[in-house]
């Protein structure tokens, strides 16, 4: 699909991941939608950059816990952008979750950011979609298929994401694409400290971390050149899930 003039919708665009991918598809050519919640102060910064690399970009609020929000989001995107081609479905929240600290609020909660407001978001998205034939690209986690204990609802939405990817692709065919990107690290939750980061980099056959641009340039290799890709979730982590 040729970018330049398309509009995509990046949630949780402002910091991390989600800005690299709305830069990098700005510099693609398309005018961006940046989705944030609290972070919108950062958002101005990146929007910023994308009006001065000659592209539109409107910064779009929302609490994707709120059922609301997914149809509020799109309905302002495509009010100041014209329509919607691209959704970006990258908001997440990674939270700590063992057995003995399982609490139904905490799992809702996951559940509501990672896995509902993805599919909200795609229905709201839908008739747009289908006219433009446009992309859904989701953000989904190697952790989906080697879960960890300790983050029970994080791996487990991750996992749902990943079905959804597959389930959406064949509910838009022929006319939409619908893939994933699955980092292992592409950035450091800020907590870890150098022991941790060095641990889980030893694990990684290439032997460095990713970065948000490795993961931003396969989201845009997605949109732009994976018109005959569908329903596939892509792991972009050094090689970690083959060992
Ligand atoms: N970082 C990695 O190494 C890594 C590894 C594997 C998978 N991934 C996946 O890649 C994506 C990006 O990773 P990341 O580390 O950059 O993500 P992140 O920093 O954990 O979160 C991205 C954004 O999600 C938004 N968000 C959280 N709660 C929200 C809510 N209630 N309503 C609306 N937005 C909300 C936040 O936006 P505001 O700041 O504006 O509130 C946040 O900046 C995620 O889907 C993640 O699961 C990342």
């Amino acid at each position: 699909m040729k970018l330049e003039g398309t509009v995509a919708l990046v949630t949780g665009g402002a910091r991390r991941v989600g800005r690299a991918i709305a830069l990098e598809l700005a510099g693609a050519g398309c005018d961006i939608a940046l989705h944030c919640h609290e972070s919108c102060g950062d958002a101005r910064g990146v929007a910023d950059r994308i009006v001065a690399a000659g592209r539109r970009c409107e910064i779009v609020s929302g609490d994707l816990r709120r059922p609301e929000a997914a149809g509020e989001i799109v309905e302002r995107t495509v009010a100041a952008l014209g329509g919607l081609e691209i959704l970006v479905n990258n908001a997440s929240i990674f939270e700590r979750m063992t057995l003995q600290s399982f609490s139904i609020e905490d799992w809702d909660r996951t559940m509501r950011i990672n896995v509902t407001a993805p599919v909200a978001l795609a229905a709201a998205a839908r008739e747009h979609l289908l006219r433009a034939g446009g992309k859904i690209i989701n953000l989904c986690d190697i952790a989906a298929d080697r879960p960890w204990p300790e983050h029970l609802a994080y791996c487990a939405s991750k996992a749902a994401l990943a079905c959804l990817t597959k389930a959406l692709a064949r509910a838009l065919a022929p006319t939409v694409q619908v893939n994933s990107v699955a980092p292992g690290i592409a950035m450091f939750p800020e907590d870890y400290g150098d022991e941790v980061r060095q641990r889980l980099v030893d694990k990684v056959p290439l032997k460095r971390a990713g970065t948000p641009e490795d993961i931003a340039r396969t989201v845009r290799f997605l949109a732009e050149s994976g018109d005959y890709v569908t329903g596939q979730i892509l792991n972009v982590d050094g090689g970690r899930s083959i060992r």
